[in-house]
């Protein structure tokens, strides 16, 4: 088990400590912040749900990032090779940490299309036409459809915004790591964070917001049964899981890229900050803004996936500004799920570049053909194929399903017990120890990649398969 990586310079790195933490805060930040978040925290009991999260981020979140990123620095790897280096019989998780961001990336591209459709929508001032009801069903007259199902239930349109969505992601994988993808994150990171702070400014000094306010920051203990605190334990787990970017190979892929005098730790904690803030920030948006215009409604709040595409379009319309906040808002997603679909192409055109001995544009070429591929599938279940179902979902919720609840628990499961218990937690601790004096966390690291961690994914995948 000797230190071997080669140094991350012969295969392109980040050139700076900044670079990497906010390339890897690019990754973290994402969909899941802004749209997921804030409705998990209103429905599971506001306060209750943040100091949950919060603690979980620092500790679960922590360990989980920490080795993943250790594990990539120290093998310099893709996610195949690196898993292989790290213990042969263990090889197979590399081919896990390959499939599932190749699984991902195309359906989340899809998702990444509908937003660009949004931020054009609301740029080119058409915000009141995203809040109405425009369509009405040739079968049923009198049955409206919203302007989001009419809009994926195109053929046309979502196939050319996935398309353009796809296309811009390439561009800063082109480009390598350190002049496409740190350049593109230290452009966009600082961007987004001013972007979605001004947004929350405004948003709070709305008339009636404080109650909003209320709603999500303090605890709600009425009704906070034993179950629904597992429930919101639960919840929590999975939430910061997904939003972290973890079990996708990209902290693997991103963390052979890092430098090996910066330290590691403090990468860590920074990454959880920014990932942990932008979660908050967008649900101080959202949360209040949804409680303003829907007369402190709480079931608008927990609309779910609707919230997004549905709900905000409507508040914006009513909103003193609403047309230039819109435009702001979806420029802010748009930027937020860019930056993580670069961190999954980058994932899988590493393994290509590696596996197959290619030169890295061949490489984005092939994983640009393969995505656009499987990202029509996606694009086809939400429209002309709309019946045709697998375990009775679409396939883009398909391919969300398998991931997320079960593949990606499975590698994080797996990869707790090769460093807790097969190679054990001296691997991660020598490659933390090469860019600082102490490991500051050392117990805790040690007591949750052996026991918390591996006991929370089970949770996750119990909880999943609902047994
Ligand atoms: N961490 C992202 C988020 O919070 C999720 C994600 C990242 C999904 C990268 C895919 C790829 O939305």
């Amino acid at each position: 088990m000797k230190n071997t990586s080669k140094s991350p310079s012969a295969r392109g790195g980040f050139g700076s400590k900044i670079g990497f933490v906010l390339a890897a805060a690019g990754s973290a930040v994402g969909l899941g912040n802004i749209w997921r978040f804030p409705y998990l925290a209103a429905k599971y009991g506001g306060g209750i749900f943040l100091l949950i999260y919060i603690i979980f981020a620092i500790t679960f979140g922590f360990t989980l990032m920490l080795t993943e990123i250790a594990i990539g620095r120290r093998t310099g790897k893709s996610v195949i090779g690196a898993y292989k280096a790290v213990d042969k019989r263990f090889s197979f998780l590399g081919i896990l940490a390959a499939v599932i961001p190749a699984l991902i990336l195309p359906y989340y591209c899809v998702i990444g299309g509908w937003v660009l459709k949004y931020m054009t929508v609301f740029v080119t001032g058409g915000g009141e036409e995203a809040s109405k009801a425009t369509f009405a069903s040739a079968s049923d007259p009198e049955a409206k459809l919203s302007f989001f199902a009419h809009f994926i239930g195109l053929l046309e349109q979502p196939t050319i915004f996935f398309i353009i969505f796809v296309l811009l992601t390439s561009v800063a994988v082109f480009f390598g790591v350190e002049k496409g993808i740190e350049k593109v994150s230290k452009l966009l990171m600082p961007v987004l964070l001013i972007l979605i702070i001004g947004i929350a400014v405004y948003t709070l000094t709305l008339d009636g917001a404080g109650d909003g306010l209320k709603y999500y920051l303090l605890p709600d203990f009425n009704g906070f049964t034993a179950s629904k605190f597992f429930k919101t334990i639960a919840a929590a787990c999975g939430q910061l899981f997904y939003s972290m970017s973890i079990a996708m190979g990209i902290m693997v892929t991103y963390g052979s890229y890092m430098r090996k005098e910066d330290s590691l730790e403090s990468s860590v904690r920074q990454i959880e900050v920014f990932d942990t803030l932008v979660a908050i920030l967008a649900g101080l948006i959202i949360v209040p803004a949804v409680f303003v215009f829907s007369g402190g409604n709480k079931s608008a709040i927990n609309a779910g996936p609707g919230l997004m595409f549905d709900t905000l379009p409507k508040v914006f319309a009513d909103m003193p500004a609403g047309q230039f906040i819109g435009a702001a808002f979806f420029i802010l997603v748009t930027l937020a799920a860019l930056t993580s679909s670069i961190s999954l192409m980058e994932t899988v055109v590493a393994v290509v570049i590696e596996k197959f001995k290619l030169s890295r544009t061949v490489s984005c070429v092939i994983v640009i053909g393969i995505t656009l591929v499987l990202g029509m599938l996606s694009v086809l279940g939400y429209s002309v194929c709309s019946d045709f179902t697998i375990f009775k979902k679409q396939m883009l919720d398909f391919f969300d399903y398998i991931t997320n609840n079960l593949m990606m628990p499975v590698l994080a499961l797996l990869t707790c017990i090769l460093i807790g218990y097969v190679v054990k937690t001296k691997y991660v601790e020598e490659e933390v120890m090469l860019g600082e004096k102490r490991f500051r966390s050392k117990l805790l690291y040690s007591v949750m990649i052996k026991f918390i961690c591996p006991a929370c994914m089970i949770m996750i995948l119990l909880t999943a398969t609902k047994i």
